[in-house]
């Protein structure tokens, strides 16, 4: 049982193969230097890189781990949500093979991938938790009741945690995709000197909203003529703590809402240390287990897409007829493996 996955939703590149023995080996190749100068992923530019180099990466997976084409007896690949051609490269790539070698292929949805990565290696993540995914578009709080079985309690309402630290970033003169270097900017910064508000945290419930906080924060750059790099660094620690503070308080109402005892943090704003350790902290004073992928598999990867489809292959799934891509794909439309909705 060999299974190939691929992985181009948005603009990372990645391919991973698994064995029964877990994680054979995986590569990525990022796009983001690609994209820096336009401030943003450029959809059409995405999907050209992704139709050049899925191949050529394919094939050094295979060298790097000495298997070859036909040990493979299956094909996963993102079918959503992402961006709608730049998922259509590995799909139909994904596909192509599959048919060519007469083994089954699976779609698999980017956020249960993503939920599941912290899950990679000998742990085993055991449902029911409270997810807490916050990557560049998502970010979402999903009561994971079992493999498949998920209700989402809360989200934002506007840009996800990882586009507003990627937008603030830019504001603060640092490149796309700016939120690990506006978190290594933070790191110099001084509490007392500016504060930024803390959207929604007064309002019940677990919904959010980070627009206006990058706003806010346009609005203090421009009451200072001449922003110093201290100024900055003090800047990016409003911002982050802002954010924090928000994800820290959202999450931990949803684990009383919910009545669950153990929260997965996933998605690439995940790797960010201050919330890690705010989380801890936080889940230290009450009974909670707070679990986070390696930060390896944080952002974008193909070994999380490997992994998931591996978990729902070994619990009964069976491939459908057809697995169209998905742009748009709400979590809680899934069902349990070997079942259709
Ligand atoms: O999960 P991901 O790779 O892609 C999506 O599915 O969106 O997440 C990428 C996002 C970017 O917005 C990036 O700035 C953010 O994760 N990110 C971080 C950190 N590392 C990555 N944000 C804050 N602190 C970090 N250390
Ligand atoms: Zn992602």
């Amino acid at each position: 049982m060999t299974l190939l996955a691929l992985e181009t939703s948005c603009d990372e590149t990645a391919v991973a193969l698994y064995d029964r023995a877990g994680l054979v080996g995986h590569r990525i190749q990022s796009q983001a230097a690609r994209h820096a100068r336009f401030g943003g992923v450029v959809p059409e530019l995405a999907s050209r890189d992704h139709a050049r180099d899925l191949l050529p990466l394919i094939e050094q997976l295979f060298r790097g781990t000495g298997k070859r084409l036909r040990d493979l007896t299956a094909v996963a690949a993102t079918a959503g949500p992402g961006l709608p051609g730049a998922l259509h490269v590995a799909h139909a790539l994904g596909q192509s093979v599959a048919f060519a070698r007469g083994i089954p292929f699976f779609g698999i949805h980017h956020l249960e991938a993503h939920i599941f990565s912290a899950d990679l290696g000998s742990r085993r993540l055991d449902p029911p938790f409270v997810a807490l995914v916050v990557s560049g578009g998502h970010t979402e709080l999903v009561a994971v009741r079992a493999l498949g079985r998920y209700q989402l309690l809360g989200a934002t309402r506007d840009d996800a945690a990882g586009e507003a630290f990627d937008k603030a970033a830019l504001l603060l003169g640092l490149p796309y995709p700016g939120g690990a270097a506006l978190s290594r900017l933070a790191r110099e910064g001084h509490r007392e000197r500016f504060e930024l508000p803390r959207p929604m945290l007064d309002q019940s419930g677990c919904e959010m909203s980070f627009s206006g906080l990058k706003t806010a924060l346009l609005y203090m750059l421009r009451t200072l003529p001449k922003p110093t790099a201290a100024d900055r660094a003090d800047l990016a620690l409003a911002f982050e703590t802002s954010v924090v503070e928000v994800l820290v308080e959202k999450s931990f109402r949803t684990l009383t809402e919910t009545g669950y005892s153990k929260l997965v943090v996933c998605g690439g704003v995940s790797a960010n240390e201050r919330l890690r350790e705010a989380l801890c902290a936080r889940a230290e004073a009450s009974a909670v287990r707070v679990v986070f992928p390696s930060p390896e598999f944080c952002t974008d990867n193909a070994a999380m897409i490997a992994h998931v489809a591996w978990l729902r292959l070994e619990a009964g799934e069976r491939p459908a007829d057809s697995v169209p891509v998905r742009p748009r794909w709400p979590l809680e439309s899934l069902t349990p493996p070997g079942t259709r909705a």
